[in-house]
């Protein structure tokens, strides 16, 4: 009875083939369909969950891209030791001589405008450090910017702290090794002859701690002139008649949140001679830049 039975629906289903045909394969559409709709839902949700893992835990206040999407590179997954955070920090490699690199978007146009607010309050005419027999009488005009020094303590608005963070960060000298901020403006015609910032022991004297490395902070665009210049770039016009007020060389536009690294003593701590570096005159605009020495030694200011 049983296998008629089983026999009759299967002849029933038979003799239908003409609607079961379309039924059957709307059926398998279906099934097809939903197996789709899942799979790539499960994928999606796997997806999330490695953006999380890659996800910094505490994200800094400054911008950076940390995801494959944004980066495009396949990063790493933090180590059980390291740290916890995966962020990256794109740099452009700008010369060997001097060792410099160039921080596109360092830091946001908000934090720029913030840090120009803050330091519009106390700037004065910038000074120099003088060697024996200079004065600031016949020093004049080699330095014609204002400036304050501001330390991240004394900016509320802790931009200066978030700044100084990944300054330290990209360069990995603890952020105990720099000075207080420099905030510079120049405005038109106003310029900074070349100069090195570690200075030598036989010109200035014994010295607690010496200046490794610079990061110059733009934080304006500056529509014509106020390049950063190294005049010595790759060994050229070392000859002896460079004029310290010609801006040649090696030029470094400044672009508003770019960041701009350098370092003045070699890794035998010689002063690098090619980090001869100035300022051109501005032309056209106002240059605002956030200046940070980074020392060989801890600082306790
Ligand atoms: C330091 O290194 C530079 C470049 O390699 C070299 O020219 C110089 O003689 C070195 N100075 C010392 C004191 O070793």
């Amino acid at each position: 009875m049983k296998t008629k039975t089983v026999k009759g629906n299967w002849k029933w289903n038979w003799k239908t083939n003409r609607l079961g045909l379309p039924f059957v394969f709307l059926i398998c559409i279906f099934f097809f369909l939903a197996g789709f709709f899942a799979s790539s839902l499960f994928s999606h949700y796997q997806e999330r969950e490695d953006d999380l893992r890659l996800m910094p835990r505490a994200r800094t206040r400054l911008t950076e891209k940390s995801t494959e999407e944004e980066t495009g590179y396949h990063l790493l997954q933090a180590g059980e030791s390291g740290d916890d955070s995966i962020t990256s920090i794109p740099f452009q490699v700008l010369s060997w001589y001097p060792r410099a690199l160039y921080f596109p978007n360092f830091a946001s146009a908000q934090q720029c405008e913030s840090i120009v607010k803050k330091a519009k309050v106390g700037l004065k005419p910038s000074s120099l450090a003088l060697r024996k027999g200079e004065t600031e009488e016949n020093t004049k005009g080699i330095r014609t910017s204002y400036g304050v020094f501001m330390s991240a303590s004394e900016d509320e608005t802790e931009t200066l702290y978030a700044v100084e963070e990944k300054i330290a960060r990209a360069t990995k000298i603890p952020r105990s090794h720099g000075e207080a901020f420099n905030i510079l403006r120049y405005e038109v015609g106003q310029k900074y002859n070349s100069h090195y910032d570690a200075f030598d022991y036989a010109e200035y004297g014994p010295q607690k701690s010496r200046r490794v490395a610079s990061f110059l902070l733009y934080l304006t665009d500056v529509p014509e002139g106020g390049e950063t210049m190294f005049p010595f770039e790759n060994g050229f016009n070392m000859d002896g008649n460079y004029n310290f007020e010609d801006c040649i060389g090696l030029k470094v536009k400044p672009r508003k949140g770019d960041g701009l690294l350098f370092y003045s003593l070699l890794p035998n701590g010689t002063i690098d001679q090619t980090s001869l570096h100035g300022s051109c005159p501005v032309i056209k605009g106002e240059k605002w830049v956030a200046t940070k020495w980074i020392r060989d030694q801890i600082q306790d200011d």
